[in-house]
């Protein structure tokens, strides 16, 4: 189905007026298209290909293709948040061959003019980057938070096995000293009616899978509806909580699963009993290979990374990078 083109569009680059961009909104039946020019996106860690048919479905989420001479070469979803004031940019991506020549700042420039003309309300856009900011995305955004981001590989059955030598295997049976997985009744609470999660938070946001929601209701019905296991380490008072993705395929290969851990406060050792627990949990079910990020407080990354490695034995897969969100006011 083609959207409304007719909106007022930016000045567009000299090279692409004439090269002529069409804009459509993308449909199942762009999938091959999309997955040809994502092919080197992430390491092979692309969510994409899971996550596109359920991005289709979303009611708040619009997915833009920018095609030229009816060819896919660019992609980007919006999704609307934080009650309606802000538009979450995800998934942006260019055809490595068009890569370099402005396509990424049009697609952007359009997707905004295009959720302005629908969500009038919308005030800012947000994004989640892992590149090197430069001198120019300083100018345009500012940075909210930022987040260390720890990327491990491992063996479902080594680690499990590891894990058991450490008399860690099996089920997790509540301690007072073990963490406290939450069900939704326990969720609401502590993230709603109560502001004891603003301090553990960093900038009283919670970041799942890339995605950065501020502590609202509305928000919190977007992420109950994920399969996420919330952790924290008290209930009453929390200092260390994390989300947990439930394992999902990624194109790297056979049996290669990824497994997202977001994790919030500045404690090593709560922080490493709730990773414990995730993996646990996981591992106990899973078998093939395991891509695991886990997104931490900078300072615990590599006291976190000394922890993978001499005691869980798994293999760092790249150095320190940070994910990193921005902000900037919808004009
Ligand atoms: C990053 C990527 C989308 C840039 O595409 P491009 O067409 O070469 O970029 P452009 O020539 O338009 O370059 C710059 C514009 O894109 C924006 N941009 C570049 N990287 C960006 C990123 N990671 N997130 C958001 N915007 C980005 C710049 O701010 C700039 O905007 P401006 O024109 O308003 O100043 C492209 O290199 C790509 O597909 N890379 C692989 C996928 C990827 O890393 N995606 C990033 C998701 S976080």
């Amino acid at each position: 189905m083609k959207i409304d083109t007719s909106l007022t569009m930016p000045q567009l680059p000299e090279g692409l007026s004439k090269a002529g961009l069409q804009f459509t909104l993308a449909t199942e039946e762009d999938f091959e298209d999309i997955m040809a020019m994502s092919k080197d996106i992430y390491g092979g860690l692309d969510y994409l290909p899971t996550r596109y048919t359920s991005w289709l479905q979303e009611a708040n989420r619009t997915v833009i293709l920018a095609r030229k001479q009816g060819k896919v070469i660019a992609l980007e979803s919006v999704v609307v948040i934080d009650n309606g004031e802000t538009m979450l940019v995800e998934g942006l991506r260019v055809a490595p061959q068009e890569r370099g020549k402005g396509v990424a700042g049009v697609l952007l420039r359009f997707c905004s003019e295009l959720v302005k003309s629908k969500f009038p309300e919308v005030k800012v856009t947000r994004l989640t980057r892992d590149d090197t900011l430069g001198p120019k995305d300083f100018q345009k955004y500012r940075i909210i938070t930022k987040q260390g981001i720890l990327l491990v590989r491992f063996r479902a059955e080594d680690l499990k096995q590891r894990l058991s030598e450490l008399g860690l295997g099996g089920e997790i049976h509540s301690t007072n000293a073990s963490p406290a997985r939450l069900d939704h009744t326990a969720i609401h609470k502590l993230y709603l009616m109560s502001d004891v999660m603003q301090g553990v938070l960093p900038h009283a946001t919670i970041i799942q899978d890339w995605q950065p929601f501020k502590i609202l209701p509305s928000n919190m019905a977007i992420l109950l509806k994920k399969d996420i296991d919330w952790m924290v380490d008290d209930v009453s008072v929390p200092t260390v909580a994390s989300l947990c993705t439930f394992p999902f395929r990624v194109p790297i290969g056979d049996d290669w699963y990824y497994l997202n851990i977001d994790m919030f406060g500045k404690n090593l050792d709560l922080a490493r009993q709730q990773f414990l627990c995730h993996l646990q949990r996981h591992t106990a079910t899973l078998k093939g290979h395991v891509m695991c990020q886990i997104f931490l407080d900078p300072p615990l990354w590599k006291h976190m990374v000394e922890f993978c490695q001499s005691t869980l034995g798994v293999e760092l897969v790249k150095e320190y990078t940070e994910q990193c969100v921005v902000e900037s006011d919808v004009i």
